[in-house]
């Protein structure tokens, strides 16, 4: 049997202690765990390879998803966020989800697509056609591009074509999809695009200009779906209420947009943490819930015959496990190494899982608590440190503020200097 990431009483533990845990979860050596919990993780130098201009690494909390069961697999799932309750929200959904069978997920091919963009062609549709015949020519020169792509499976696959009418009058767009298997894509897309825009120019007629992958990546979706009994989400009316929440966001782009951050909360903490490129994730996720004509919400609530509440998720992902910083990066390489994934796809449809809980935990405390009572205690944590508290102060000032119900920072810092004044007498 696998190991369990639904481990007793995790949150109290000290960070020391949740570590030796994980540990022993993901087989992580000493020198991963030392490096996890050492301050300076990123070596300055290995930073200012990775982008321009470096002056410093900003280092964010790294907490863990805990209770995933995914596909009858347990998770333990890294987050990088500043923010508090996001963490306990995904791990207490998923033990909610996990008491009712677990997440059940699926996915596309990892199809993303490059566009050409030909602008100034005298017949674009019948340019259309000859872009289309000329689809043998193209995928051979894209896949030249990246023989170890096509090595691992993966590479240009088809062509299509598509007019579009624009500002500037109507414009044919190529559209290559290519198989980035466990990459991200756009390397691999972006070069094909450049390599095959000679021939779909020479096809086409008039002058090819933009040549970049799409971050629309309606060609790689990631689902997921649970089933959660109407007692663990805490009795009908809140199945009601998560119902009523998820309508409300399918008819209002005001609340669907909020629906949709936290549903991101969770998936876009588990990207930085691993380094993949959580704007391209936004992007295509945004994107995509507005592909009805109207934006709307990336995930549905409905109730079932025997009055359960059922989740569903559907929303592009692309995301990878090498290129880009995943594999140079020591902490992604550790979160990589916990999340335990194999496979692109693998990872996508866990992060969908991941969505869907964050967006439960969400829509459960709206639905009957109130968002605010999960949140106050960290945040008046964190209001306590910005007005100077150190120590075992932070702890002392946080909780008054709770109690009071006044977490403020002219509060905070009256707090501290009662505190302060009681200890010189
Ligand atoms: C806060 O970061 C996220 C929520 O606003 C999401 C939601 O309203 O569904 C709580």
């Amino acid at each position: 049997m696998g190991k369990s990431s639904s481990i007793s009483g995790f949150y109290k533990l000290s960070p020391k202690q949740r570590l030796q845990a994980v540990k022993e979860f993901a087989d992580l050596t000493d020198e991963e765990c030392a490096l996890l919990q050492s301050a300076g993780s990123l070596p300055l130098d290995l930073a200012d390879r990775m982008i321009e201009n470096v002056v410093g690494t900003i280092p964010v909390p790294l907490g863990i998803g805990m209770n995933f069961l995914i596909n009858n697999r347990d998770y333990l799932i890294p987050m990088a966020i500043e923010e508090p309750s996001v963490v306990a929200a995904a791990s207490y959904a998923a033990k909610m989800v996990r008491d009712g069978g677990g997440f059940h997920t699926s996915s596309t091919p990892p199809i993303m697509v490059g566009q050409i963009q030909v602008v100034g062609v005298k017949d674009p549709y019948a340019a259309k056609m000859r872009v289309i015949q000329a689809k043998e020519e193209v995928l051979k020169k894209a896949n030249e591009q990246d023989p170890v792509l096509v090595s691992a499976g993966g590479g240009a696959i088809d062509l299509d074509a598509k007019v579009i009418n624009t500002t500037q009058g109507p414009m044919l767009i190529a559209e290559l999809h290519v198989d980035c298997r466990d990459a991200m894509g756009p390397n691999a897309v972006n070069t094909m695009a450049e390599a095959i825009s000679p021939i779909i120019q020479r096809v086409a007629g008039g002058r090819v200009y933009l040549r970049i992958i799409s971050n629309l990546a309606t060609k790689r979706l990631v689902r997921a779906w649970c089933v959660v009994s109407k007692e663990a989400v805490g009795g009908e009316k809140v199945v009601d209420g998560i119902v009523n929440a998820y309508a409300f966001a399918a008819a209002d782009p005001y609340r669907a947009a909020t629906h949709n951050k936290g549903i991101l909360n969770g998936i876009i903490a588990v990207i930085i943490a691993t380094c993949n490129d959580h704007r391209a994730v936004e992007a295509g996720a945004h994107a995509y819930a507005v592909r009805n004509g109207h934006y709307g919400a990336l995930s549905t609530w409905e109730k079932n015959k025997n009055g359960d509440l059922v989740g569903s998720i559907e929303l592009p992902m692309a995301v990878g496990l090498i290129g880009g910083a995943v594999r140079t990066h020591p902490i992604a390489k550790i979160a990589v190494k916990i999340l335990g994934v194999k496979t692109a796809n693998e990872f996508g449809e866990v992060l969908a899982a991941m969505g869907l809980a964050q967006n439960l935990g969400a829509l459960r405390a709206l639905a009957s608590e109130g968002i605010q009572r999960g949140h106050m205690s960290l945040h008046a944590k964190n209001i306590a440190v910005a007005a100077g508290a150190t120590g075992e102060l932070i702890d002392i000032v946080a909780e008054k503020m709770v109690q009071e119900r006044k977490i403020r920072m002219d509060r905070a810092k009256e707090l501290i200097e009662q505190y302060r004044k009681s200890r010189k007498v």
